[in-house]
């Protein structure tokens, strides 16, 4: 007889391929070290008249996480590019922030050319690679953060340097003091959710034995469209399971037709909606009808509650509890959590190409 499925949560304690628990563990602990280590950041150009954030994947988020964190209070347009080729308007007057982990993706190398080109003022975050072996031969301001964790789990190291530039360059405000508080919260959710704490006290555990075998489709709304994408990536990436995202209000002008006629499609999916107590009325409204039809056609309904005070704080922690939910699941699904095989065989055959070589030996006659 197979084994019932919460004992497969509840092993998680005992099973090996759980590392990737570790870097939700330890959330706050890496916050607190990309702190330390932005506060070397120092801000050398002039104001610019608009930001873009060039990254991909694990290494794209925190780009759109800072525009939905900063976006009601930037005068300037913040954009998240990616792409190979920055946007027309890109220029003189606009500030580039280069965000990839390895150092060696073959678009953000190429925004990076281009921005160079475009002779942007440029920052970048990483561990290595071409990019910071250019930046620092070019001369480009760069931040190395410390390397040997998977792209995603260095959201803390990607993210936060992005929020402390923007800062510094007087660009946003407050993000200082919403930091400590945010850790604090970080610090009660990894407890919270931890390897060790049962199925009854976890909410994390509990989202990914909900979730089972759907596929999880995450509502978000405003603020937290960056942290329904990072739901799903991490669903992708760590639980190996198809998931997408969509945000309030728009999913109630085309998505939700798409459930009318699902039948027995419906079944296979369980919609996670990201709320939070503070939501706008007209966002209240429109998740609640949402759910009634949702309901009728019979998908699985499930609810993430933002914890907090501050905007960092709400969305941080809910981040967090995506991050676990989808370690949990791929152990609940019986996959490790840690590799991206097809990520890494995608980029491998794509070296094959000359692409990216293109872009290095452009990079060099810079
Ligand atoms: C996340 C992951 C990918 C990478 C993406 C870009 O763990 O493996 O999403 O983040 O392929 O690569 P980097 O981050 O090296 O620029």
């Amino acid at each position: 007889m197979a084994r019932p499925i919460l004992d497969d949560v509840e092993n998680i304690r005992t099973v090996d391929r759980s590392s990737m628990v570790n870097f939700c563990v330890n959330s706050a602990k890496l916050y607190r070290e990309a702190a330390t280590l932005a506060d070397k950041i120092k801000v050398n150009y002039p104001k610019p008249s608009n930001v873009i954030v060039a990254g991909m994947g694990g290494s794209g988020i925190g780009g759109d996480l800072l525009k939905d964190w900063a976006k009601n209070q930037t005068t300037i347009p913040i954009e998240v590019n990616k792409d190979y080729q920055l946007p027309a308007y890109a220029g003189k007057r606009t500030l580039v922030l280069i965000t990839s982990y390895s150092g060696d993706t073959e678009e953000t190398l190429s925004a990076f050319l281009d921005a160079l080109k475009r002779k942007c003022m440029i920052f970048c975050a990483s561990s290595g690679g071409a990019l910071i072996e250019n930046a620092e031969r070019l001369d480009v301001q760069f931040l190395r953060v410390p390397s040997g964790m998977p792209p995603r789990a260095a959201l803390p190291y990607l993210f936060l340097p992005l929020l402390v530039y923007m800062e510094k360059a007087g660009l946003v405000s407050g993000a200082s003091e919403e930091f400590s508080e945010a850790v604090a919260l970080l610090e009660k959710i990894s407890a919270d959710n931890a390897a060790d704490k049962p199925t009854m006290e976890n909410y994390s555990k509990a989202l990914a034995l909900n979730i089972g075998k759907t596929s999880p489709i995450i509502y978000g709304y405003d603020f937290y469209r960056s942290v329904a994408m990072r739901f799903k990536q991490q669903f992708n990436e760590n639980s190996k399971v198809p998931a997408k995202w969509d945000v309030f209000s728009e999913l109630n002008h085309n998505e939700i037709v798409g459930w009318e006629r699902a039948g027995d499609l419906s079944k296979s999916f369980s919609a996670i909606f990201l709320r939070d107590r503070e939501e706008p009325k007209a966002i209240q409204s429109r998740i609640e009808i949402t759910r009634e039809l949702m309901d009728q056609e019979g998908v699985g309904l499930l609810e993430v509650q933002a914890q907090g005070k501050g905007r960092l704080a709400r969305m941080l922690s809910t981040v967090l509890i995506g991050d676990f939910t989808s370690v949990y699941l791929a152990i609940l699904r019986g996959v490790d959590p840690a590799p991206v095989k097809t990520v890494t065989y995608l980029k491998d055959t794509l070296k094959q190409n000359g692409f990216r070589e293109k872009v290095i030996s452009e990079l060099a006659k810079l």
